[in-house]
């Protein structure tokens, strides 16, 4: 099956994290997916504009932002600036999502926007035509390693259904609980771009796991 492949970054050694992005980019990862956490939308903290901007010097695949921060409307420049490709928020994380996502644009770069696993999936419907990527949280944020949560699929073939109407160039990405046990049914059910930390960063060598996750989404 064809689709997209986002390591997070989340889940690799930071005191090798350039080696790590290298090695993911020769195994054929399609963008890097870097989880921005500040410790009030979501209980962790994780990492701010200069990581972003360091990965943009080891990599030229697109750097995916998911910033998991209330009101991000604050922090949009300094990400855009670092280096981001794409910049998705939370619309719990603000009350103005359409001004956020007008926001990104002014920095040419693609909008994305996410919600969290029982959020009313109505905002897509909504949000659709403004935005590049529709993000399908399938764990609830704040940490990696965490198990998909089943409820995620149905939710992923709404989200489809309403993207092939209203914005057929809309990827839809899934977050959460991707390995090769799981892959093949979030990609059933219409992910274009799969995110996957542990699965990619954790045990093996990232370029079987990566192989891995290949072999599991064709079979
Ligand atoms: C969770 C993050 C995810 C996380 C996924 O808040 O948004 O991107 O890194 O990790 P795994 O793939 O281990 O579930
Ligand atoms: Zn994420």
């Amino acid at each position: 099956m064809t689709f997209k492949l986002a390591p997070s970054i989340l889940a690799a050694d930071f005191s090798r994290l350039g080696d790590q992005i290298r090695a993911a980019e020769n195994a054929g990862a399609d963008l890097i997916h870097i989880d921005v956490m500040d410790g009030q939308f979501v209980p962790n903290i994780t990492i701010g504009p200069l990581i972003v901007e360091a990965c943009r010097r080891v990599t030229t695949l697109p750097l995916d932002v998911h910033l998991m921060i209330v009101n991000p409307e604050r922090y949009i420049p300094d990400f855009a600036t670092a280096g981001a490709n794409n910049i998705t928020i939370h619309a719990e994380a603000t009350p103005h999502i359409h001004r956020a996502l007008q926001q990104i644009h002014t920095h040419d770069i693609n909008a994305g926007l996410t919600i969290n696993p029982l959020t009313p999936l109505i905002y897509f419907k909504e949000a659709l035509p403004d935005i590049q990527r529709a993000l399908i949280m399938s764990v609830n944020p704040g940490f990696g390693g965490q198990s998909l949560i089943p409820s995620s699929l149905e939710r992923l073939r709404q989200l489809r259904t309403w993207r092939d109407e209203l914005n057929p160039a809309c990827d839809i990405q899934v977050d959460g609980g991707v390995n090769a046990s799981t892959i093949r049914a979030v990609l059933d059910a219409g992910a274009d771009v799969v995110v996957a930390g542990s699965a990619v960063f954790k045990g093996e060598d990232i370029s079987s796991n990566i192989q891995a996750l290949r072999n599991a989404a064709n079979t």
